[in-house]
This record gives structure tokens, C-alpha cells and sequence, in this order.
């Protein structure tokens, strides 16, 4: 394959490694990107930030495009993810919310009966003009490089307004499930109209892969997830239609929902660090790839630590159809920006070495 005598990045995004390693084909290298790396690991972020609000800064194209561009800038990784929120598509549909510093999404009025989902406004798609704006400068900006465009999935954002802000055992979430099936069933429903109509314009604008942030879906039992969630993340991304662009599903602790939830339509399923790649292979079975699983913890580790873990797990990616390495979650507040790059260094050079062929066998 000539792609693996030349690590440069070809020319068009849609040939990326990323993108070709989303879809099983043969890569040049391990592609690299970090969950969370644009944010408040990098100075230069929190200096670009400072005085403006997160809400805000996530609807202004050109705070958007220089944030989403710094880690590229910075650690050469092979994807760019675009700098916004899950809760986003629910702030711009009017919902009355705010991203509290170190607590994260907080909603004034949680949904808390059956009339409060049905005054869940829709999200209506000529309110994302600046979103459209903001992917289509970084696009152009980004060249080679592919944007990974995201939503947060129903369930997750069914939590927060649930919930009314972060919660560890997501009870309240959880017995509106249980106790309302009916209004369950349209709260996710809405949801994923609204996911799909914010991954639809980030697409359109250009966006060459998405990924569908399922983060705390962990919580449930398979059985659950099967028949009260999986069917509208599923939704989300039929919500796509022909769109031809890879299709990333992650969620953190979903082990005993890993057979599952490539089924929602994913052609990569993501996995945290407490299932070793190889046996996520197994349980995800054939005909998707794999993104993950370095312990975002591993990286305030000593160095060779750090050049352990990042081994074990590139070994361990090998058993994938395709290997996307990223971490198991998000890049911790506290991670030095100059490991970030040097995992991102050793990715590449293991993951070219000619003792250790990434490329499959097509
Ligand atoms: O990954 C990236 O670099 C792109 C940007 C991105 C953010 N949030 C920016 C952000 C992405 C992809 C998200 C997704 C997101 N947001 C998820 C799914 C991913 C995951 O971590 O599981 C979730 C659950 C949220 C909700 C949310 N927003 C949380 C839990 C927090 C953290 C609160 C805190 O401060 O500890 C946020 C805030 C947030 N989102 C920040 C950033 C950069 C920090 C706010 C700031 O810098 O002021």
C-alpha cells in the first residue's frame, strides 16, 4: 500500500486516516485525537476565554474556529473536534440553562413531569447559522485535516434536564424511565430530532465525521439500554440519512453494552479504559472499528508510564478492524499540554514502525 510508505496526510479529509481508520481501510498511521482537547488544558485556551462565558464563546464562529484549531496547532493530532457543548442545541432551542465552571451543564427548570416534556421546545435549524458559519471557516482553515462534529445523545441529555445538573447515579433520570415510558419515549424522541438537526448542519458544513457523546448511558442495564434508549440514538443517526461521513458512538463504563451499541448505527464505537481494546473487539464484533482507551489518568503519570500504557494500547488496537487512538474519556484539567503531544508523537512512530504494520490486510 503506498499510503504506508508516506506518513504525510493526503490531501482530502475524507481520505484521512482518521476517516479511512473509522471505516476499516488501510492507514498511513495510528490516528490521534484527544476527547476534551480543546478546553482547559491549553493556556492558550483559557487566555482566549477569559471574560467571555462558555455558552457564549460556543456561539461565536470566530472564538469557535481559533478554540476548536489550538490542539491541532499544538499537538498535531489527526482530528480536530469542534469547540461547543452537548447541552448547546438545547440553549439555542431556548431551554434555560448554563455551564457552571468545574460543575458543568445546570438547567433552571428541570423536566420533572409529563407536561414538562411536551413544552421541551424543538430545536429549529435557522438558529444555527453561526454554527454553520463556524465549521465552515475551520474547514477551510483545517485543510487536510478532518473535523469530527458531535452531539450529545438522548439519553445523556435526558440526565441533565432530568437531573437539573451533573449527578453521579442518575436516579431521578432513571424512575421518570421507569415510571413515565410514554413521556420517556417522547423526551428522547424530541432529543434526537434536535441531536440530528445540530449533526445534520455540521455535516453540511463540511464536518467529515461525527461523533454521538453517549457519556453516562453506562448506567444501565443492557436490557434497559436495548429497549429504552438504543432506538433513539439509532434515530439520531438515521436522522443523517446518506450523509456518507463516519459515524462515532462513545460512552463511558459500557462494557455490558458494548455487543449493543454499535447497533444504534455506529461504524466506531468508542471505549474507556476498563475494557483492554482487544476484548472490546470481541464484544463489538465484526465490521466496526474501535476508538480509545488510554486512562486519561495514565497521562499524570511519570513518563514511562505514559509510554507503557500508550503501547499496551496501540498493541491492543491492533485487534480492531480500525483503530482510532484516543483517551478512555475527556483530558483531565490538570494534564500537561506537553504529554498530550508526545502521546500523540508516540502514537505516530509506533504505529508506523515496520516491525508493527498498521496497515489490515484488505
Ligand atoms: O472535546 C472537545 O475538546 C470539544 C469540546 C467539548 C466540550 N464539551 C467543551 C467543554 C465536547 C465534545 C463536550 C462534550 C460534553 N459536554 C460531554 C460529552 C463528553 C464527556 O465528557 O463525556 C458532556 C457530558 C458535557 C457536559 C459538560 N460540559 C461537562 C460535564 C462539563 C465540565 C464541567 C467542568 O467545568 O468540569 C462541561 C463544560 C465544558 N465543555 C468545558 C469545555 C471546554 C469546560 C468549561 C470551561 O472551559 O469553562
Amino acid at each position: 500500500m503506498s499510503a504506508a510508505a508516506d506518513p504525510a496526510p493526503s490531501a482530502a479529509p475524507s481520505d484521512s486516516d482518521l476517516v479511512r481508520a473509522a471505516r476499516g481501510l488501510p492507514v498511513s498511521r495510528t490516528p490521534v485525537w484527544f476527547m476534551r482537547q480543546a478546553g482547559r488544558s491549553l493556556p492558550e485556551y483559557r487566555a482566549l476565554r477569559a471574560g467571555t462565558g462558555m455558552l457564549a464563546a460556543c456561539q461565536d464562529p470566530d472564538l469557535v474556529t481559533e478554540i476548536t484549531l489550538q490542539p491541532v496547532r499544538r499537538h498535531g493530532v489527526d482530528a480536530a473536534i469542534l469547540f461547543s457543548d452537548i447541552v448547546l442545541p438545547l440553549l439555542v432551542a431556548g431551554v434555560d440553562l448554563d455551564i457552571k465552571p468545574g460543575v458543568g451543564p445546570v438547567v433552571a427548570q428541570p423536566i420533572r413531569s409529563v407536561a414538562d416534556v411536551d413544552a421541551l421546545p424543538p430545536l429549529e435549524p435557522d438558529r444555527l447559522a453561526f454554527l454553520d458559519t463556524a465549521v465552515r471557516q475551520l474547514v477551510a482553515e483545517l485543510g487536510p485535516t478532518p473535523l469530527i462534529g458531535f452531539a450529545g445523545a438522548p439519553f445523556t441529555l435526558a440526565t441533565y434536564l432530568i437531573e437539573g445538573g451533573p449527578s453521579k447515579e442518575h436516579a431521578r433520570t432513571k424512575a421518570f424511565m421507569y415510571a413515565e415510558p410514554e413521556a420517556w419515549g417522547r423526551l428522547l424522541d424530541r432529543l434526537a430530532v434536535s441531536a440530528a438537526t445540530f449533526l445534520r448542519t455540521q455535516v453540511d458544513a463540511g464536518a467529515s465525521a461525527v461523533q454521538l457523546f453517549d457519556s453516562w448511558a453506562g448506567v444501565l442495564s443492557a436490557a434497559d439500554y436495548a429497549e429504552r434508549v438504543l432506538p433513539h440514538s439509532r434515530a439520531v443517526f438515521d436522522g443523517l440519512g446518506s450523509r456518507d461521513v463516519p459515524r462515532i458512538h462513545f460512552g463511558v463504563g459500557t462494557g455490558e453494552l458494548l455487543p449493543l451499541i454499535g447497533d444504534a448505527g455506529a461504524d466506531v464505537v468508542g471505549v474507556d479504559w476498563r475494557i483492554p481494546l482487544d476484548e472490546a473487539a470481541r464484544r463489538v464484533g465484526p465490521g466496526r472499528s474501535l476508538q480509545g482507551n488510554l486512562d486519561p489518568a495514565v497521562l499524570l503519570a511519570d513518563r514511562s508510564t505514559v509510554d507503557r500504557e500508550v503501547r499496551r494500547v496501540v498493541e491492543q488496537g491492533r485487534a480492531a478492524r480500525g483503530h482510532v487512538f484516543n483517551l478512555g474519556h475527556g483530558v483531565l484539567p490538570d494534564t500537561d499540554p506537553g504529554v498530550l503531544t508526545h502521546v500523540v508523537e508516540l502514537v505516530h512512530e509506533l504505529s508506523m514502525s515496520p516491525a508493527h504494520p498498521t496497515t489490515p490486510t484488505a
